[in-house]
């Protein structure tokens, strides 16, 4: 495969999709397409933007007719579909942009690639990425002791490939209908289709709503940090290059109309987490030990707040060889520091500048 369509390739997990593949791979033609919503910022490509196998379009996945126009004349023949509306807290405000953009949107991508490949699937893919939120929520329990599937240190339950969805979130239910519509074209038109659902990821470049650059940046600037309920709620979390990574193997060698589940097994309870923030931030700016320590201010819970997300990853590590490379606390460790070296990045995104960036940018293209 060639020309291969990346969407959501200027957010936060897909800027390190495309990085990686236009790197990794000279001789494939990325095409990146990008609706750029607030989330999607170009200046997160910035080091690849004038690499000759790599190309920017802005369009909306939603808008059938463009998406079908950019597959015939960039003889799409593979797709990394990343592109969605990706926070929980946003959904429960707005659940009809959400429904729109991950479950029109896919579909619409899906019926593209089926037009446009004339239902000859020979050397195509579609790869869609989701969550393992779909999954629902599993039960803080007594430990077995251990971080190993059979017994993590919050329960002994996980999530497989086989656990039946239950979203709770619009968020989650969005991308569950998006992963029902995938298996759907798989099933019904032969489309070869692979979905992977992973668990939440953390790195470079993520937009400053999400727990960990939001907490980062409020400690830098001696804000309150807003931890949810009691602190208690339990993810799993991987760095953003070890998904970025096994999507490369899962897209190459993955198992058509397959499954995986990708996760670190990492379990960690937010209060934990914005401890080790606090700890790590303080260290870098070389702050006192504990002296951010009463920025933590506990707020009201988030509405159904999904308590506990653990992911088996069992079997791609055993079929495709993957696991992660990264013990958490050196990748919180790299990803405070990128986040402090940064600074610019932060404001540009969290003051609207990129839109001008992608203006000025791209205007004459
Ligand atoms: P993000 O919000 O950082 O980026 C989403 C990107 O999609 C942005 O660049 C945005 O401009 C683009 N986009 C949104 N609506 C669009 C539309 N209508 N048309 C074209 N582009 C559009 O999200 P992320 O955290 O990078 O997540 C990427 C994907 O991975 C999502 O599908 C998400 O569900 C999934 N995922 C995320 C995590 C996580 O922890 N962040 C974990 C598992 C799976
Ligand atoms: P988030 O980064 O929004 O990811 P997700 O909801 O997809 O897991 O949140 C991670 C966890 O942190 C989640 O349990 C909610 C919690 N949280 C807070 O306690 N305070 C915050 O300000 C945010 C953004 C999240």
């Amino acid at each position: 495969m060639r020309n291969i369509l990346i969407t959501g390739g200027a957010g936060f997990i897909g800027s390190h999709v495309v990085r990686l593949f236009v790197n990794k791979y000279p001789n494939y033609n990325i095409i990146n397409l990008d609706k750029l919503t607030y989330a999607g910022n170009l200046a997160n490509l910035k080091d690849i933007e004038n690499k000759p196998n790599y190309k920017f379009i802005k369009a909306d996945i939603c808008d059938f007719d463009t998406i079908l126009k950019v597959f015939k004349e960039n003889k799409i023949d593979g797709v990394i579909h990343l592109a969605a509306e990706s926070h929980v807290d946003r959904s429960i405000k707005d659940p009809f942009t959400f429904a729109n953009t991950n479950v029109m949107g896919t579909l619409s991508l899906l019926q593209a690639a089926k037009e446009c490949w004339q239902e000859d699937f020979s050397n195509k893919l579609f790869y869609h990425i989701s969550t393992d939120e779909v999954y629902g929520a599993l039960e803080l329990t007594n430990p077995k002791g251990g971080n190993e599937p059979g017994g993590g240190p919050f329960g002994n339950e996980f999530f497989t490939e086989e656990t039946k969805y239950n979203p709770h979130s619009p968020y989650s239910a969005a991308k569950a209908s998006s992963d029902h519509f995938v298996r759907a074209f798989h099933d019904t038109y032969g489309m070869p289709t692979l979905v992977t659902n992973c668990s939440n990821n953390y790195g470079p470049y993520q937009f400053p709503e999400k727990l960990i650059p939001l907490f980062v940046n409020n400690i830098r600037h001696k804000k309150p940090l807003p931890v949810y309920g009691k602190g208690e709620n339990v993810r799993d979390w991987l760095y953003v290059e070890d998904h970025a990574r096994a999507i490369d193997i899962i897209f190459h060698k993955g198992k058509i109309g397959d499954t995986y589940n990708i996760g670190g097994f990492n379990e960690w309870k937010n209060i934990d987490i914005v401890k080790l923030l606090i700890k790590t931030t303080d260290k870098l700016l070389g702050r006192k030990e504990g002296e951010d320590d009463n920025l933590i201010t506990y707020v009201t819970d988030r509405k159904g707040h999904d308590l506990r997300y653990a992911i088996d990853s069992t079997k791609l590590k055993r079929e495709l060889g993957w696991q992660p490379s990264l013990q958490f606390e050196q990748g919180i460790e790299k990803t405070v520091q990128w986040y402090l070296d940064n600074q610019q990045w932060m404001e540009n995104v969290t003051s609207g500048d990129y839109q001008k960036y992608y203006d000025d940018m791209y205007k004459n293209r």
